[in-house]
């Protein structure tokens, strides 16, 4: 802040008409400048007054003289309306309109028909949720994020009902009838009539969809993903390590509440014999998945190639890599021969 003693050296000191309050300079005022007297002028001091933060924001720059800047920021969550830069002019004020930091809000997003929106907080990244009344399907997105634009990051969803009325009449003795689409049951009463007293019979149905229970887990295998037991939801099996099978792996809930096909037959997977051959022994009988077989040459053989004695069963049901084979050793030969 500039003082008074400050400026005590100086004949005059320029003060322009402006809005700043009280500013010190402004008493120091001894006249206008001479634009004429060239060289001999006394200093000119042009203040455009301090510029406060804006609430939600913050200002870069201090200086309040002619020429200074301040540039402006919202925190986040705020949009900032007005100027971005202002800077200090001739006629000592700020250029450009003041500057405010707005809260971001994108406004409650209205309830979907037959449903309701969960949320209480409508501003930048708040979330809210779609849920639809029993008895309905969401379509579309369940949830939605204010976005730094104010719109939604998704809109409303739709509430479908699963079942249809027949009737449009709502007077003394109409009969109204409801009925659900395929895979979905009926809840509450199929009929309903309008009574003299002004109310309808019965209970207002809603369409449940039907449940397919338990699929069930094969023996030797696994559910790996499933989305629920009623209608339309999916169900995938696989077999544990060392078993395979030949059916389908995936099973679907059905309109009559029963699943497509039958849980997979989990068999354990097997390579087969590797066959005997002359001149060898054998180790192991079991040739099913990760057993193994060793063997050993009679005396007299070499086994080829040397460092492979060992074959293992794959998930491939196939042998890691085939079989040894014994070479017959020429000077063994010799010695066991008859001379
Ligand atoms: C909606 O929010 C309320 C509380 O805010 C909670 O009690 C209710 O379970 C929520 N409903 C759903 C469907 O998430
Ligand atoms: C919306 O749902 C999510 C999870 O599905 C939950 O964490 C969040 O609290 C819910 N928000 C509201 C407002 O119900
Ligand atoms: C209308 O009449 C029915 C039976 O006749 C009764 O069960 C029902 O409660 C009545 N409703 C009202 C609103 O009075
Ligand atoms: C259920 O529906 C499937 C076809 O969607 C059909 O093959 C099967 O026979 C039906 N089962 C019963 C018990 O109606
Ligand atoms: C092979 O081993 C498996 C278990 O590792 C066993 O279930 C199977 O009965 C065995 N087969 C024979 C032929 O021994
Ligand atoms: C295969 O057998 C070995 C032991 O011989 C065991 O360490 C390994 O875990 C088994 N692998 C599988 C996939 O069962
Ligand atoms: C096959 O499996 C056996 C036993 O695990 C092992 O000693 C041998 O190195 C394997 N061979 C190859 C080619 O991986
Ligand atoms: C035995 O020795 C002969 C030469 O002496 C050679 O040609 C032959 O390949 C050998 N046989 C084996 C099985 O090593």
């Amino acid at each position: 802040m500039a003082t008074a003693s400050a400026f005590a050296g100086l004949s005059s000191v320029l003060c322009i008409s402006g809005t700043f309050p009280a500013n010190i300079l402004c008493q120091f005022h001894t006249g206008h400048r001479d634009s004429h007297t060239g060289a001999g002028s006394p200093p000119v001091v042009i203040s455009c007054g301090s510029l406060s933060f804006p609430p939600n924001g913050n200002k870069i720059g201090t200086l309040t003289v002619y020429g200074a800047t301040a540039i402006f920021t919202c925190n986040s969550g705020y949009t900032l309306v007005g100027s971005h830069v202002r800077e200090c002019l001739a006629n000592g004020l700020w250029s450009g309109p003041e500057t405010r930091c707005l809260a971001i809000t994108c406004g409650h997003p209205g309830n979907p028909a037959h449903g309701l929106t969960n949320g209480s907080e409508f501003n930048l990244n708040d979330v809210v949720n779609f849920t639809c009344s029993p008895g309905y399907l969401l379509q579309g997105a369940s949830r939605a994020q204010c976005r730094s634009n104010g719109q939604w990051s998704s809109p409303l969803p739709t509430c479908r009902a699963h079942g249809s009325r027949l009737g449009e009449e709502f007077k003394a003795k109409s009969l109204l009838r409801f009925s659900c689409e395929m895979g979905y049951q009926l809840r509450g009463s199929a009929e309903r009539t309008c009574l003299l007293n002004g109310s309808w019979s019965g209970l207002q149905p809603v369409c449940e969809a039907v449940s397919c229970g338990n699929p069930g887990t094969p023996a030797h295998g696994r559910i790996v993903s499933s989305d629920g037991v009623l209608f339309s939801s999916s169900v995938v099996y696989a077999c544990w390590d060392g078993y395979r099978t030949s059916g389908l792996t995936t099973r679907h809930c059905t309109a009559n509440g029963t699943w497509t096909g039958t849980a997979p037959d989990c068999t354990l997977i097997s390579c087969g014999d590797p066959g005997t051959l002359a001149n060898r022994i054998q180790f192991g009988t079991n040739f099913t998945f990760n057993k193994t077989v060793s063997y050993q040459c009679n005396p007299g053989y070499t086994m080829e190639p040397a460092t492979s004695p060992t074959i293992r069963c794959t998930k491939d049901s196939t042998w890691n890599h085939s079989k040894p084979t014994c070479k017959g050793d020429n000077l063994s030969i010799k010695k066991f021969s008859p001379m």
